[in-house]
């Protein structure tokens, strides 16, 4: 990570301040902020928000879920332990991270266990009913000054996913609930179905604690802040057009405009069209959409591609028969359609608009990328 000063950050400090005045006001305890993938959320949290909180005095905890999904209570606890020795947030993310990579030892042999996966992680705390009372401990110890704490729980659909973490969502949200003068927290996530399946449901373990904000995209304001950067750092200006059409022709992506830049710094010629294409089809490479695309069904194929070409729901007599035509098939059955559906949910190709019949594709990128290979001729 830069430091934060990073000159190619664009501050988006009203942004950050309009939400912690939410939580510090006291108008919401909790913000889950959903943005879909790439979209500049975790940047947000550490650089802008982090920063406004500080200021206001506020102990920062960050807790990457993402970061070790398979062991997320050593994430949180090591988070909390590290917070509690005190100091500005960017000087604790790296320690955080520290001994938080599980061993994964399979087969004979491995920490005892003949013959079965076993996972080892380097925290001292053995059961999880300990590690669940350790976590509560450590709360109580993050407020028991006059300081209030401010925790940013990142990629928190990741909880959900795994039925085994009940038992730790639940002790969270009673620790957070009874600390909540005290505690405020924001949470983001990626996918929505995950995000309404802790937040939104009426069964959901955090129903009606956290206040929903759709995360805003990045703005042209952003590609103006890059390409000054660009200009001070690099040296030569850049056709501020083109790069506005590249930036929208990437779903206003921040990470793609990062990589365009560079790649252009390295680049002679410069011409930004030319180089925006072929990042594109390095980035379609590294994420795998051909090989992705030749594993799926012809009835998969035709349901992605309605979905990239804008349409969300595929049920209705018209979208079966263009879905239809456009695999040289007869119209699929309500049915077939379904299986094919499940298949790329599971994939988490595509998403479930808030659980109604309306899908769309998880990565808008790859919409793109379908988009344009059914233009070629
Ligand atoms: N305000 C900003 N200024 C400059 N660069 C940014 C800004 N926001 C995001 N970026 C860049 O965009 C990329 C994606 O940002 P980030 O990782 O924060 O997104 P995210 O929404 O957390 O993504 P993911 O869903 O993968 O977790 C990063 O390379 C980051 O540096
Ligand atoms: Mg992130």
């Amino acid at each position: 990570m830069s430091s934060p000063q990073d000159p190619w950050h664009f501050p988006r400090t009203t942004l950050a301040e309009t939400h912690f005045a939410l939580i510090d006001k006291g108008l919401a305890n909790a913000l889950v902020l959903f943005g879909r993938r790439r979209t500049g959320k975790t940047e947000f949290l550490l650089k802008d928000l982090t920063p406004v909180a500080e200021n206001a005095k506020r102990t920062v905890v960050y807790v990457n879920f993402w970061a070790s999904p398979l062991a997320p209570t050593a994430v949180l606890i090591r988070a909390l332990e590290t917070a509690l020795k005190g100091g500005p947030l960017f000087t604790r993310i790296g320690l955080a991270a520290e001994g938080l990579k599980p061993s994964v030892k399979v087969g004979a042999g491995a920490a005892g266990v003949q013959g079965e996966a076993a996972l080892e992680f380097k925290s001292a705390i053995a059961s999880s009913g300990d590690q669940l009372a350790h976590i509560d401990d450590l709360f109580a110890k993050l407020t028991s000054g006059k300081r209030k704490a401010l925790i940013l729980f990142d990629e928190v659909q990741e909880l959900a996913a795994e039925p085994g973490n009940a038992s730790l969502i639940a002790a969270l949200r009673t620790s957070l609930d009874i600390r909540k003068a005290n505690i405020a927290a924001v949470f983001t996530g990626s996918n929505r179905d995950g995000l309404n399946a802790m937040f939104a449901r009426r069964a959901a373990p955090f129903f009606q604690f956290a206040t929903a904000i759709d995360f805003p995209p990045l703005d042209d304001a952003f590609v103006d802040h890059l390409l000054a950067a660009f200009a001070q750092i690099v040296g030569p200006k850049l056709p501020r057009q083109a790069v506005l059409e590249a930036f929208h022709g990437a779903h206003r992506s921040p990470f793609f405009l990062r990589k365009l830049l560079e790649q252009l710094a390295l680049d002679p010629v410069r011409n930004v069209g030319v180089s925006a294409q072929a990042l594109r089809a390095r980035l379609a490479n590294d994420l795998g959409y051909d090989r992705i695309w030749l594993s799926l069904t012809p009835l998969q194929r035709g349901l992605l591609a309605h979905f990239a070409l804008g349409s969300s729901s595929p049920f209705s007599e018209v979208s079966r028969m263009s879905i239809g035509q456009a695999i040289a098939a007869p119209p699929p059955s309500t049915a077939q359609l379904q299986t094919a559906l499940r298949k790329l949910l599971r994939l988490k190709l595509v998403l479930r608009l808030d659980g109604r019949s309306e899908y769309v594709l998880d990565d808008p990128e790859l919409g793109a990328w379908i988009a344009a290979s059914l233009s070629e001729p």
